[in-house]
């Protein structure tokens, strides 16, 4: 054996080292990344070993000696570890951070605008409590080549695909890393626009009596999926009294027009009105319902 295949046998056998991050502040400093649960040595670096150093948590004193070995780590054993000199002066501060490596996000995409655009939002659990930062690319379409897909302002588990193709040449594929200090984790997720069509709800919801028992209702088409391509609509409309229980609820359409008449009401009753929109082709999922519009039936 080489020498170089025995230090390769030898490290192999070793479970992953902490990671020490370059300090900021000269050489007195020091991060440390470690995973929850692993057994942690924190070395007051420059003293020999067995030095009679003491080590302070957050300013409590722990106990003496070097280095230190924090067992277990748990996500509660983060903090602040001083060493100390004899006469209490600070030779080294390291700062534990405790934390999972990032598993594989998992990736949730919609098209609210079929066909060009489609929105995907992630989560990684367990939550990795460390800072972590997210990538996320798409390839497919006309061209070859990646593309980011572009975040939204103030959603770092979200991103957008625009100016997607109908008939794409290569299949659309999503690649969303998480990474962090202990490590990364990519998921790959292939992107069938027409499976993932779901409009965004009606808007402007709307509801006036025309004749007794009767109440007519109207809205307008979510304003997302006109934009740039205008496929049509249907819409279903759902109301409810006291509880949204089937005993006590009617749900009506499909319909083509952006308004509904609902008959036989009882009057002095209050109705909750919703409205949901769908491809007109059925493609994909339907909205969700619109905030239900309460409206009580005159009596005249
Ligand atoms: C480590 O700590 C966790 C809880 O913080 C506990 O459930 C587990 O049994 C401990 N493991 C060992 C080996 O002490
Ligand atoms: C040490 O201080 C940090 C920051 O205030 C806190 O989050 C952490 O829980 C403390 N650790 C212990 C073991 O008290
Ligand atoms: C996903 O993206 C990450 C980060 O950009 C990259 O390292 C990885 O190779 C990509 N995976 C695939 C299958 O393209």
């Amino acid at each position: 054996m080489t020498a170089a295949a025995l230090l390769s046998a030898a490290l192999s056998q070793h479970t992953p080292a902490p990671l020490e991050h370059t300090p900021r502040d000269g050489q007195l400093q020091k991060e440390l990344y470690v995973a929850v649960g692993s057994w942690v040595v924190v070395t007051c670096d420059g003293v020999a070993d067995g030095s009679l150093v003491e080590w302070r948590l957050n300013g409590s004193v722990l106990g003496h000696g070097s280095p230190l070995s924090v067992g277990n780590a748990s996500a509660g054993g983060h903090g602040t570890y001083t060493c100390h000199d004899a006469q209490g002066g600070l030779i080294r501060t390291i700062t534990l951070h405790t934390g999972y490596p990032p598993s594989p996000p998992v990736v949730h995409c919609w098209s609210p605008s079929y066909p060009t655009k489609a929105i995907c939002s992630w989560t990684v659990q367990p939550e990795p409590i460390l800072p972590t930062n997210y990538i996320a690319t798409y390839s497919g379409g006309m061209k070859s080549g990646v593309w980011p897909c572009l975040r939204l302002h103030g959603l770092p588990q979200q991103c957008v695909l625009e100016g997607l193709d109908i008939y794409p040449a290569i299949p659309y594929l999503l690649n969303v890393t998480a990474h962090n200090p202990l490590g990364s984790a990519s998921t790959v997720l292939p992107i069938d626009l027409e499976a993932i069509v779901k409009p965004d709800p009606p808007i402007n919801v709307r509801v006036g009596a025309v004749e007794r028992r009767s109440l007519l209702v109207q809205w307008d088409p979510p304003p997302s999926w006109f934009d740039p391509i205008n496929f049509a609509l249907k819409y279903k409309v759902h109301y409810f009294w006291n509880q949204p229980d089937p005993g006590q609820s009617v749900t009506l359409g499909p319909y083509e027009a952006e308004e509904a008449k609902l008959r036989g009401l009882v009057p002095g009753r209050t109705y909750h009105i919703q409205v949901l929109a769908q491809d007109l082709l059925d493609h994909g999922q339907n909205s969700d319902w619109s905030q239900p519009v309460s409206v009580t039936v005159p009596y005249n």
